[in-house]
């Protein structure tokens, strides 16, 4: 069996289409989404993710605040920064690019965002709305994947979905998510035993792991549907590639449907990033 390419990248496209005509609606009445992104430091993925992250949101009409500050900046400046955006009305989304510098409380950070214009989905409010199935602003990265899973495989209740990684970022969100969706969830990481038998009865398996190339072909059920949330970069024959955390080549064998590395769930993040904003918009203007 070859699996079907789940197309992250044009489906990406389809969705920040819709969201330039929400922006355009809003537009029409006078009012411009505006997003904040927070970079400390040079972390050099860190500024790729940005850079693009700032394109996208002119290219669907919303307006860009970017905010680069030192990698030496400290708590309390930083946390000024925040509250600033929180009070400003031109910003509807603020975002601060993780990971931050090791001198930096994350936790604090992140929790110091006014929850209505978290549009990371990780302020504690949002996190223990999602918990609780109420309406909650829900982390991109998960959003874009339970996105393209309904779309492949429409309803998804009674599905056994393993998700392979326990991040506050991707995994327990993800897993959420499923859950949400009446999926049957189990959440695997490194201490689980017999991950590989673990996965192969995964209807949904969801790979965020943060190893190259690690969920090979005798970890995927037959006919499964696979996403890979990896992205790493590596060198082979003396090249630079960048590729997921699942074994394309192996796994598109045994899959039913599998999202590629680039053009699968990357492009959606910033997609519903985009989507997100727009509805802190919305929502902060009745
Ligand atoms: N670093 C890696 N992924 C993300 C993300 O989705 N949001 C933020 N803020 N930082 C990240």
């Amino acid at each position: 069996m070859t699996a079907a390419v789940i197309d992250g990248k044009a489906f990406a496209a389809e969705v920040r289409g819709k969201v330039a005509a929400g922006v355009a609606g809003l537009v029409a009445k006078g009012i411009t989404p505006g997003l904040a992104v927070v970079l400390v430091g040079e972390d050099p993925a860190s500024q790729v993710y940005v850079r693009s992250k700032g394109r996208m949101t002119v290219e669907v009409g919303m307006n860009s605040f970017e905010h680069k500050l030192d990698a030496s900046v400290g708590q309390a400046e930083l946390l000024a920064l925040i509250a600033a955006l929180n009070a400003d009305p031109a910003v509807h989304g603020i975002l601060v690019q993780l990971p931050l510098p090791g001198h930096l409380e994350e936790a604090a950070v992140i929790n110091a965002i006014d929850p209505a214009k978290d549009v990371d989905g990780f302020h504690i409010s949002n996190v223990g709305l999602l918990a609780t199935g109420q309406k909650a602003m829900v982390p991109c990265t998960p959003l874009g994947c339970l996105m393209l899973l309904r779309a492949r495989l429409g309803d998804l209740s009674g599905l056994n979905a393993v998700v392979v990684g326990r991040s506050n970022i991707v995994g327990k969100p993800m897993a959420q998510l499923l859950l949400g969706d009446s999926c049957t969830v189990t959440i695997a990481h490194s201490r689980t035993k017999d991950l590989k038998a673990l996965c192969k009865g995964a209807d949904i398996l969801v790979a965020a792991v943060g190893r190259p190339e690690m969920i090979t072909a005798d970890y995927v059920k037959p006919g499964a549907t696979v996403i890979d949330v990896g992205i790493n970069r590596i060198e082979r024959d003396g090249k630079q590639k960048l590729v997921g955390d699942v074994d394309y080549a192996s796994a598109a064998e045994v899959a039913g449907a599998i999202t590629p590395v680039p053009g699968g769930v990357g492009p959606m993040t910033i997609a519903c990033l985009l989507a997100n904003t727009l509805t802190a918009c919305c929502r902060a203007n009745g």
